[in-house]
């Protein structure tokens, strides 16, 4: 009976204990769990690619534009105090950082806020402000968020996916970066959708709205036909290899340019005649018809 106690009562300390072990408590823990650095020795083009995209940089976004600062200062969940931040007080991590969500505890929110709110101090010096934004640039959708965290949606049958495995689109027993398990999901729109959004929200005390273009794609394109996945029209292959730029990068200007005038087609029809209106009085008419197109497989632009 006694040992029974004994059992039940290391049970009770040992399980929050393991629970708590598993969560980050900074910023520096949380990046280090999701550190992807050693891929880079041997998938250094992909690497490339990845360190330009916009996955490499979910709260710098366009420009190095600081976006979370009127979320702590100006929205529903705004804080007066960096310490009353929680990992709720930022609805935008289900999306822009989902690894906080399930490995990271309040204290992570605490830390990202006093950095956003060192960075907004009017009297912060050049430094204090390189260094506030250095930190909230440690927060990455990093290879493995997506070749882990996000790799299983049907947890119920499938499970969480398993600390330690990458996932891939096969099964790979031999793959010198660690064993690669197959993700059903891996090269299916739906893994995208996760973050892509679907509309509002809804799950949150404040519903927030912020990526739709899945729901988009969903509803205006395989609706009306559309057979292409995410994949095949933002990672073609560059050398062999997916590409993991996910363009359009907005920060390269020419780039997006480029893209858009390849991908977005105006037609412009025009009939000029005169009005006869009475006998003697021509006026010059003009009628023009336009007619805009695009190539994407939702909404352009989207949000
Ligand atoms: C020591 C070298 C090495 C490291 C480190 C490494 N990989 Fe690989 N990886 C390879 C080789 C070699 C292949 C097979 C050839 C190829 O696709 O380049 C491969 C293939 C893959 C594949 C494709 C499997 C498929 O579906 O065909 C994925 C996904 C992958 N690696 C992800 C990663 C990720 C994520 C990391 C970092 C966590 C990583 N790798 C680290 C060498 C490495
Ligand atoms: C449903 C997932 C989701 C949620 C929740 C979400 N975002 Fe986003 N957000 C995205 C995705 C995906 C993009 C990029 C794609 C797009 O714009 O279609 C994006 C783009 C943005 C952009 C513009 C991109 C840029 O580079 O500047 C800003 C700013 C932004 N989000 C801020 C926020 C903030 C602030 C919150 C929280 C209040 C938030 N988002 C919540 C998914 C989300
Ligand atoms: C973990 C969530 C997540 C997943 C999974 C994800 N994205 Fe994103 N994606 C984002 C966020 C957040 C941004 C915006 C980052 C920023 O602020 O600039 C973004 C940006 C982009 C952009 C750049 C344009 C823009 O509006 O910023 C493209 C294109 C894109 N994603 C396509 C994809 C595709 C295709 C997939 C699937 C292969 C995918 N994403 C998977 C979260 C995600
Ligand atoms: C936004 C999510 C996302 C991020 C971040 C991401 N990947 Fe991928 N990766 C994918 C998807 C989706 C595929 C499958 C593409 C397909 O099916 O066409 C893939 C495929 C691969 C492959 C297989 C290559 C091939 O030609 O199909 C390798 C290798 C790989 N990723 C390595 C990496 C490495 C290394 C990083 C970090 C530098 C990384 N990935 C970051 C989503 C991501
Ligand atoms: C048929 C090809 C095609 C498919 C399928 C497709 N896209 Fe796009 N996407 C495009 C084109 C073309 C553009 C606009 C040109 C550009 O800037 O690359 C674009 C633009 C985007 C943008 C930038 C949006 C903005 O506000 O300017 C994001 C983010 C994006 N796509 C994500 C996705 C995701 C996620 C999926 C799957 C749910 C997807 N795309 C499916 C072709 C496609």
């Amino acid at each position: 009976m006694r040992l029974v106690r004994i059992i039940f009562i290391l049970l009770i300390v040992a399980v929050p204990l393991l629970a708590s072990a598993e969560k980050a408590k900074t910023i520096d823990e949380l990046a280090k769990m999701f550190d992807s650095s050693q891929c880079k020795n041997c998938h250094a083009d992909i690497y490339a690619q990845w360190e330009k995209s916009h996955h490499s940089r979910p709260f710098l976004g366009v420009s190095g534009g600081m976006m979370l600062i009127p979320v702590v200062k100006a929205s529903a969940f705004k804080v007066k105090d960096p310490k009353e931040a929680t990992l709720k007080t930022f609805p935008c991590f289900k999306c822009h950082l989902p690894q906080a969500v399930t490995h990271a505890e309040d204290s992570v929110a605490v830390e990202v806020t006093q950095a956003l709110f060192a960075f907004s101090d009017e009297k912060a010096t050049d430094d204090a402000k390189k260094a506030a934004k250095a930190k909230v640039a440690k927060l990455q959708i990093t290879c493995l968020v997506c070749h882990n965290e996000k790799a299983i949606t049907h947890k119920l049958v499938e499970g969480k996916p398993e600390k330690g495995i990458i996932y891939g689109s096969k099964n790979v027993d031999n793959h010198p970066g660690g064993k690669i398990k197959k993700s059903v999901i891996m090269s299916q729109a739906i893994f995208c959708g996760q973050c892509h959004g679907t509309g509002p929200n809804f799950e949150f005390d404040y519903p927030v709205q912020c990526a739709t273009l899945y729901g988009s794609y969903q509803h205006n394109y395989l609706s009306n036909g559309g057979l292409q996945s995410c994949q095949e029209c933002h990672m073609k292959k560059v050398n062999g290899k997916s590409d993991h730029l996910i363009s359009p990068n907005f920060d390269d200007k020419a780039q997006t340019s480029a893209l858009l005038s390849k991908n977005i087609n105006l037609d412009v029809q025009t009939l000029g005649y005169q009005w006869l209106r009475k006998a003697g009085a021509l006026t010059p008419m003009v009628v023009v018809n336009t007619k805009i197109t695009h190539n994407a497989g939702h909404r352009i632009p989207d949000g």
